[in-house]
């Protein structure tokens, strides 16, 4: 039996069709995986199911084999459905408990809310998933990956029977991803039938059964994934072969161009997160930096950046001391920078996508004239950027927050590989990016590099790290625990392993 089918979905924004005919079966009980490129219409179509968007007419949809329609959100959720978003909606300052009930607090005979039930009730599904919650935990001080178990409690506590996850792994640790594995696989043995959508075509050979893939809108097929290859995946997603490797030539490093010494940073509980840390960049090359995440990685970005102010140590680019200048200054220094959260720090959301494409040189020629926008100069940019990066749809009038996930993050890339900076700053580049994107991604850094730009790569992902970078730097605790050569890098049996090792701690 069918928990849910789609049959002719389509979707159409103004004249765009982001959905266009699309039909998917979802069997009672399954992991099912749902694939395409940045911009495919995976969110659309989920939006579809948990009522937040009509589909065009046309198409119908049946949960449990009845024909229904879907208006609202509180339609689905009163039929058993949950979705947690690919960007959380939770209420920072609220406690984890607060949040689960939030919209539906049992009362108590005189009204008010039944906090002691409401707790009851919240342990007892946290104990039956494994989920581990502190229920009177602050959300805006607990992990992304916290974070997700909440919104996952939340479609529970409201009896969810199908759970969409969208992007759920995009923003978690490897370390997360693997706790994250376990609670799927929990909600599963208890009955729960999942729709899960990810770019990581081993998650999909992981844990889904079967596998629908869309491209452009439309539906390709689904498949069993136990008998489809990670290749096979990739090639039904794209129309075409793909290659899964990086391939480029040795670096030719030439003089330093940026150089870190001593560098010493408070997180903000104001404890040492970057402690005397050192590391040099020379032109031509990519120096991947390694490490589990929260060992002061984020507190050194924005230290480099000019967004964290630092107690000690000096940041230099072509011999000019940097640290202490202002965002804008340090920008203007060529120092670009991809950050780890593109809509709180990459992006402004509600600019139209011509705009973000300019954000930190609206004011200069050819942009401005005078204190005047050139719009035409504007769009021409906008336009060139958006056709030679692939972004979609090439409509530089959309806001921002109108484009895909993966589509938003090839603007902030477009934008700073376009300032021509001498050093980029690359966190986690490639997060929520097709396999597509990212070896195109990966090309244009490689790119930067052979014309002579020096590229930090801080990722949590250490086959990104191994396959990009010239030499690798482990952090650990805040410091740079081992300096990893390109002939290490190249000849070492076991790199993923070896390097591993470091980032847990291990020594030479
Ligand atoms: N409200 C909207 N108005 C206009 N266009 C929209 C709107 N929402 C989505 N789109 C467009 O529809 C297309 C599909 O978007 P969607 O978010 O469904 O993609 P996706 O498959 O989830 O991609 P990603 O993997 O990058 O998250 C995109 O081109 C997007 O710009
Ligand atoms: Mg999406």
């Amino acid at each position: 039996m069918f928990a849910l089918e789609l049959k002719n979905i389509s979707k159409t924004f103004g004249t765009f069709k982001a959905n266009d005919g699309i039909n998917l079966s979802v069997k009672s009980g399954e992991v099912h995986a749902i694939l395409g490129e940045n911009g495919a219409g995976k969110s659309t179509l989920m939006k579809i199911i948990f009522g937040l968007y009509q589909p065009d007419a046309g198409g119908e949809i049946y949960l449990k084999g009845k024909k229904v329609e879907i208006p609202t959100p509180r339609f689905a959720i009163k039929n058993g459905i949950g979705m947690v978003h690919q960007h959380f909606m939770l209420v920072r300052p609220f406690s984890i408990l607060q949040n689960i009930i939030l919209g539906v607090e049992p009362r108590t005979w005189f009204g008010s809310v039944n906090y002691k039930a409401a707790r009851a009730q919240v342990m007892a599904l946290s104990e039956t998933y494994n989920f581990n919650i502190d229920p009177d935990r602050l959300v805006e001080t607990i992990s992304v990956g916290m974070q997700q178990r909440v919104e996952i409690i939340k479609t529970l506590y409201r009896n969810a029977e199908l759970i969409i996850l969208d992007e759920p792994t995009a923003v978690l640790t490897p370390q997360e991803v693997l706790d994250f594995y376990r609670i799927v696989e929990n909600l599963k043995r208890l009955g729960k039938t999942i729709i899960i959508i990810t770019h990581k075509l081993h998650e999909i050979k992981e844990i889904a059964d079967r596998c629908t893939i869309i491209r452009k809108g439309l539906f390709i097929e689904t498949v069993d994934v136990g008998t489809t290859s990670e290749e096979e995946l990739a090639s039904k997603m794209v129309g075409r072969k793909v290659d899964l490797k990086v391939s480029k030539s040795e670096a030719v490093p030439g003089d330093m161009v940026f150089n870190v010494e001593d560098l010493s940073v408070d997180n903000d509980k104001h404890l040492p997160a970057v402690k005397n840390l050192n590391l040099t960049l020379h032109r031509g090359e990519i120096l991947g930096l390694a490490g589990i995440d929260g060992n002061g990685q984020s507190e050194l970005v924005e230290a480099l950046a000019g967004l964290r102010k630092f107690k000690s140590g000096s940041i230099k680019i072509n011999d000019k001391e940097i640290g202490h200048l202002t965002p804008r200054k340090i920008y203007e220094s060529k120092l670009a920078m991809i950050p780890e959260d593109r809509q709180r720090r990459g992006l402004v959301m509600d600019f139209k996508v011509k705009e973000n494409f300019v954000l930190q040189r609206i004011e200069k020629s050819p942009f401005s004239h005078y204190g005047f926008i050139i719009n035409r100069e504007l769009e021409k940019f906008a336009d060139s950027m958006m056709e030679r990066f692939d972004i979609r749809p090439r409509n530089i009038e959309l806001n921002a927050r109108n484009l895909s996930g993966g589509n938003q993050q090839k603007i902030i890339l477009a934008r700073e590989i376009a300032n021509n900076p001498d050093v980029l700053i690359a966190f986690q580049p490639t997060r929520g990016l097709d396999v597509g994107a990212i070896q195109y991604i990966h090309q244009e850094i490689i790119k930067l590099r052979d014309q002579g730009k020096a590229i930090l790569l801080i990722s949590y992902e250490l086959d990104e790290v191994i396959n990009l970078s010239d030499r690798v730097a482990v952090i650990v605790d805040g410091g740079i625990s081992v300096n990893i050569s390109h002939e290490t890098l190249v000849t070492q049996n076991n790199i993923k392993e070896y390097i591993g090792l470091f980032m847990a701690g291990g020594s030479v």
